[in-house]
């Protein structure tokens, strides 16, 4: 299978090769100087606080204990995530444009432990999430069986709209998402179907071409799907963070595909999405060693600013909002924090990507490439490119024009 043809749209929209990433100084908390030790301590810690203080875990909850595990090549949480995809049904929701985060949740604990329910449960997921997705049959005829409103052919001066999903089940609801790039993205690497990588490559070039995540601020969060829409429905906000965050997460399993968003931090609240695409992103980059530091930056000054300013020290309890002030434990506060812990945790161990320069040659190219997981199947695999990752990989971390 070829990614080929995804990386000239990529390249369009992303620096120069050899351009240079610098980190800005307006960053602060760029150096994590914990031992692995001590992070490890700090993550295990919150992750026992969760089970001691919370209720009705969830699947976001049990994928970042795996998520754990892939970067650390351990099993320590293994019995715990099986045991909850083993008693997890598909339930369904109304709101289509997300649902996929759980068969993402799913494939997360797939990949390390390979055991079939959780593979099960992202296929059920994402047929569902099918159904509400638009394909190119939809657009030539203007209808999708799921829908009441007309599909436009083109949007962003002719980008094509096949690859967006509506984010609600409504009928008469028009406003499309662009979710369900990691979701397919896994499934493809997963079982090898091309059906998932066609999905995958669809959903990509959306949040590229109509979205236009790689443009300053990360483009937009949505879009009208009817004729005569196109418009920017939502305006700013947090859910254009949490589609870059899959986009991203897809672009680490894909080869020779893309990424990342700008830091923003700028409300003070944390968004797991972001952290752990830009973390998966970072467990199998391979680029200039600048792009790595710049990318390990990002994640670091994440780490920093939850571990200082969002705790108590010695609680181990985590707030939302990461640049302080620390709150009362809640489950999905706490969820959260511990996607940037984990994700933050890797930069510049020997357990994660540390920096090491690289620009793909050294890998066999034949799509069998190990990464430190482990998992030959986990890896961003054709060496030949990742050589032409990095370029791109800037373009959506440094969304601020001024870089
Ligand atoms: C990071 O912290 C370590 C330990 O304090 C220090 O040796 C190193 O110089 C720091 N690096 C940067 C880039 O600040
Ligand atoms: C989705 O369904 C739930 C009940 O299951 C309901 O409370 C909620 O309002 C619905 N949301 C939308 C956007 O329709
Ligand atoms: C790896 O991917 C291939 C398809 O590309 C699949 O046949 C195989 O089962 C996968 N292996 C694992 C361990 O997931
Ligand atoms: C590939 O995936 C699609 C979508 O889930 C499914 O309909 C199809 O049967 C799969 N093909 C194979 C060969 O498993
Ligand atoms: C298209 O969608 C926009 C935004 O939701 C709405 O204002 C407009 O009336 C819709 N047009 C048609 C023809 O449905
Ligand atoms: C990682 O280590 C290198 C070499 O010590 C250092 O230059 C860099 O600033 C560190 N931080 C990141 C995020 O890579
Ligand atoms: C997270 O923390 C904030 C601030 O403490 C709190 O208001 C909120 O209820 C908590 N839970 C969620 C799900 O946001
Ligand atoms: C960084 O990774 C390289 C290659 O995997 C390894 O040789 C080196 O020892 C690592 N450095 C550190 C400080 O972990
Ligand atoms: C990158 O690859 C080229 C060959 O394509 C090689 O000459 C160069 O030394 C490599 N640079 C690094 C930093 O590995
Ligand atoms: C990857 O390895 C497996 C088993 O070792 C082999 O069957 C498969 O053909 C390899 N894939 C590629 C693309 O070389
Ligand atoms: C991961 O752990 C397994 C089992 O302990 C081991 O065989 C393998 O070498 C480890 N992989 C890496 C990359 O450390």
């Amino acid at each position: 299978m070829s990614f080929l043809h995804w990386l000239p749209v990529l390249l369009l929209t992303s620096r120069a090769v050899g351009a240079e990433y610098v980190v800005p100084s307006t960053w602060s908390g760029t150096n994590i100087t914990a031992s692995n030790e001590d992070r490890q301590a700090i993550i295990e810690a919150a992750i026992q606080e969760a089970f001691t203080l919370g209720t009705s875990f969830n699947a976001d909850f049990y994928s970042v204990l795996a998520v754990s595990d892939l970067y650390n090549n351990a099993t320590t949480y293994k019995n715990q995530v099986t045991a909850y995809f083993a008693t997890t049904t598909f339930q369904g929701s109304n709101m289509s444009g997300i649902i996929s985060n759980e068969g993402v949740d799913a494939m997360r604990a797939y990949q390390v432990y390979q055991d079939s329910a959780m593979l099960n449960l992202a296929i059920q997921v994402w047929e569902y999430s099918r159904s509400y997705t638009i394909s190119s049959a939809n657009v030539a005829s203007g209808t999708i069986p799921t829908k009441s409103v007309n599909v436009g052919k083109t949007c962003s001066g002719g980008a094509t709209l096949v690859g967006g999903v509506f984010w609600l089940t409504d009928v008469d609801d028009p406003t499309l998402y662009g979710a369900n790039t990691a979701l397919s993205a896994y499934l493809a690497q997963a079982t090898g179907n091309t059906t998932y990588l066609s999905a995958a490559m669809d959903s990509g070039a959306f949040m590229i071409d109509v979205i236009q995540v790689t443009s300053p601020g990360n483009g937009v969060a949505s879009i009208s799907a009817n004729a005569s829409g196109c418009g920017d429905i939502w305006g700013a906000g947090s859910f254009r963070l949490d589609h870059t965050g899959w986009f991203m997460e897809g672009l680490a399993i894909l080869p020779g595909s893309t990424t990342l968003g700008q830091q923003n931090t700028g409300e003070g609240v944390g968004d797991s999405t972001i952290v752990q695409g830009i973390g998966a992103l970072y467990h199998v980059l391979q680029g200039p060693a600048d792009l790595l530091t710049y990318v390990g930056s990002f994640l670091s000054v994440q780490y920093n600013t939850i571990t200082s300013a969002a705790t108590t020290p010695g609680s181990n309890v985590y707030a939302n909002s990461w640049i302080g002030p620390p709150a009362p434990f809640d489950l999905t506060n706490q969820t959260q924090a511990v996607f940037a812990l984990v994700n933050g945790a890797q930069v510049n161990l020997s357990s994660g990507n540390n920096g090491t320069a690289s620009n793909g040659t050294s890998g066999s190219g034949n799509g069998n490439n190990s990464d430190n997981s482990g998992n030959p199947n986990s890896s961003n695999s054709d060496a030949q490119h990742k050589s032409l990752i990095g370029p791109i990989v800037g373009a959506v971390v440094s969304g601020e024009p001024t870089h």
